[in-house]
C-alpha cells in the first residue's frame, strides 16, 4: 500500500488528492500545504510545508515513509524538485527541471517545436524594445506577445493594433511588468480556431493520453473579457475528433516526446499541449504546460477510473506500456466560482455558504479556500470548481450550475455558459 504526497493548493491539487485517496492501492495521501477542501476531506491530511524547500520536502516524506509524489503546480517543477527529490531516493512524479523547460521558457518550447517541425505558430525572440518594435512593423494584426517565463498565465498579451503591441512590448521588455519572466519575449502570429486542451502522462518514451478537455479562458460569458487561469471545463471535448486525437498523439505529442528525448531530457510527468484546431481540423501547439490542467483536472478526476498512483508509479519505472487507463463514459463538467475582481483584484476573507447543500453526485473542489474555525473563507481569486458527472454534457451542465447557485458569500462570479460549444453543436 502506498503512501502518497501531492504538493500545491489549488483545485487541481484537491482533485487529484482526492482521487489518488481513492485508489485501491493507497493507504494514505497527505497533501502540502492543501485548502479547506482538501482539510474537510476525511481521507485526506494537509501539512504545512514550504514546499520551495526541497530538503524539508525529502525530510517529511523520509519520516513518513511516502513512495509517491504528485506536483501539481509548475513553479517546483521548474525549480527542480523532481531532480532534488530523485536523488534523495524518492519517487517524484513529473519532469526534471531541464524538461520543465517546456513551460518555463516559452523561448525554449519555440525552438524546439521548431527544431522537430511540430506544428505551431510563427514567432520571432526579442530582448530589446527596438527590434521588437522594428519586427512589428511588417506584422499584421492582431498578433500575440507572450513573456518567456512563467508569469502564472498572465503574460500572453493579444494586441489588436500597433498602440497595444507597443505598449506590451514597452510593459514587459523596458517596464519589467513581468519582472525577470519578461526580460526575453516572443511576437507570435495569432492563430484563429478553437481551442482544446491534450493532456498525457508520459514516461520518456511512451504515453497514455487522460480523458479530451476544454477550458473556457476567457472571463465572461461568451468568451470575452480578459484571459484567466480558466473559468470552467468539461470533458470530454467533441472538438477532439477521433481524427484530431490521432494526429495530436502522432505528430504533436509522440514527436514532442521523441524531440525530447533525442536532446538528451527524456519527458517524464503529466504534459499538457494547448492547442489550436483550425477549420480545416489541423492542431497547432499554442503551448505546453509541464503538469495537468486547472481545472481540467476536477472534471477528467471525476471520469477516470484506474488508480492514479499505479500510473504515476508506472510512468517513473517507464513501464506505461504496460497499464492501461479506464474512463467513465459520462459526461463531467466543472464550472469555477472566483471572487468578483479575478483575475485582477479581489476581495478575500468572505465566508462560504451553502457548501453543506451540495447534492451526493455533484463534487465541490476547493481552490481560493482556507479553514477559519468551522467556517470556510475565500482566500484567491479563483475559490471553488463546482463539478458534476452525468449521462449528457448538458445534463452535467444543469446539475453543476444546480449546485452553483445554492452557494455564495456575497461576490461570487462565474460564467453562466460553461460547455456552450460543445452543446451547441
Ligand atoms: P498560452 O499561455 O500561451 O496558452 O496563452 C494563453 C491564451 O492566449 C491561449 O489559451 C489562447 O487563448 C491565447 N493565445 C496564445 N497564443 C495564441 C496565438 N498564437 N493565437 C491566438 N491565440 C493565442
Ligand atoms: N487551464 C489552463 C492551465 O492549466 O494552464
Amino acid at each position: 500500500m502506498n503512501r502518497v504526497l501531492v504538493i500545491g493548493s489549488g483545485g487541481r491539487e484537491h482533485a487529484l488528492a482526492w482521487r489518488l485517496s481513492q485508489s485501491s492501492t493507497v493507504e494514505k495521501t497527505f497533501v502540502a500545504p492543501g485548502n479547506a477542501g482538501t482539510a474537510l476531506e476525511p481521507a485526506l491530511e494537509n501539512v504545512v510545508l514550504e514546499v520551495s524547500d526541497f530538503s524539508a520536502v525529502i525530510a517529511f516524506c523520509q519520516i513518513q515513509n511516502i513512495q509517491l509524489v504528485v506536483v501539481g503546480p509548475e513553479q517546483p517543477l521548474v525549480d527542480g524538485i523532481v531532480d532534488a527529490l530523485t536523488a534523495a531516493g524518492i519517487a517524484c512524479f513529473g519532469p526534471t527541471a531541464q524538461a520543465a523547460q517546456l513551460e518555463g521558457s516559452k523561448a525554449f518550447a519555440k525552438d524546439f517545436l521548431n527544431r522537430h517541425q511540430i506544428p505551431t505558430a510563427a514567432y520571432a525572440e526579442f530582448t530589446e524594445v527596438a527590434a521588437a518594435n522594428a519586427y512589428l512593423a511588417d506584422q499584421q494584426f492582431p498578433i500575440v506577445i507572450k513573456a518567456d517565463g512563467l508569469a502564472a498565465g498572465k503574460g500572453v498579451v493579444i494586441a489588436e493594433d500597433m498602440t497595444e503591441a507597443q505598449a506590451a512590448v514597452a510593459d514587459m521588455l523596458a517596464d519589467n511588468k513581468f519582472g525577470a519572466a519578461g526580460s526575453r519575449i516572443i511576437i507570435e502570429e495569432f492563430l484563429q480556431g478553437e481551442e482544446a486542451s491534450y493532456i498525457v502522462i508520459a514516461d520518456g518514451e511512451n504515453f497514455i493520453s487522460m480523458a479530451t478537455s476544454q477550458d473556457h479562458k476567457a472571463r465572461d460569458d461568451g468568451d470575452s473579457g480578459p484571459n484567466t487561469g480558466g473559468m470552467g471545463a468539461y470533458s470530454p471535448a467533441p472538438v477532439v475528433t477521433p481524427k484530431i486525437d490521432q494526429q495530436v498523439a502522432d505528430k504533436v505529442i509522440q514527436a514532442t516526446l521523441d524531440g525530447m528525448l533525442k536532446d538528451g531530457m527524456p519527458f517524464t510527468g503529466f504534459l499538457y499541449a494547448g492547442l489550436m484546431i483550425d477549420d480545416q481540423g489541423q492542431a497547432k501547439v499554442l503551448e505546453f504546460n509541464v503538469r495537468f490542467g486547472d481545472p481540467e483536472t476536477q472534471p477528467i478526476m471525476l471520469r477516470l477510473k484506474s488508480n492514479l498512483d499505479q500510473l504515476c508509479l508506472a510512468a517513473i519505472d517507464k513501464r506505461l506500456s504496460e497499464v492501461d487507463c479506464q474512463w467513465d463514459e459520462r459526461f463531467a463538467l466543472g464550472v469555477v466560482m472566483a471572487e468578483a475582481g479575478y483575475p485582477f483584484s479581489y476581495a478575500k476573507n468572505n465566508v462560504i455558504n451553502g457548501l453543506d447543500t451540495v447534492a451526493s453526485e455533484v463534487k465541490v473542489f476547493h481552490a481560493g479556500t482556507t479553514k477559519k474555525g468551522d467556517q470556510v473563507i475565500t482566500s484567491g481569486g479563483r475559490v471553488l470548481c463546482v463539478c458534476a458527472l452525468d449521462e449528457s454534457l448538458q445534463q452535467a451542465q444543469n446539475k453543476a450550475y444546480k449546485a452553483v447557485k445554492n452557494i455564495n458569500w456575497g461576490s461570487e462570479y462565474y460564467r453562466s455558459d460553461i460547455g456552450f460549444k460543445a452543446i451547441k453543436s
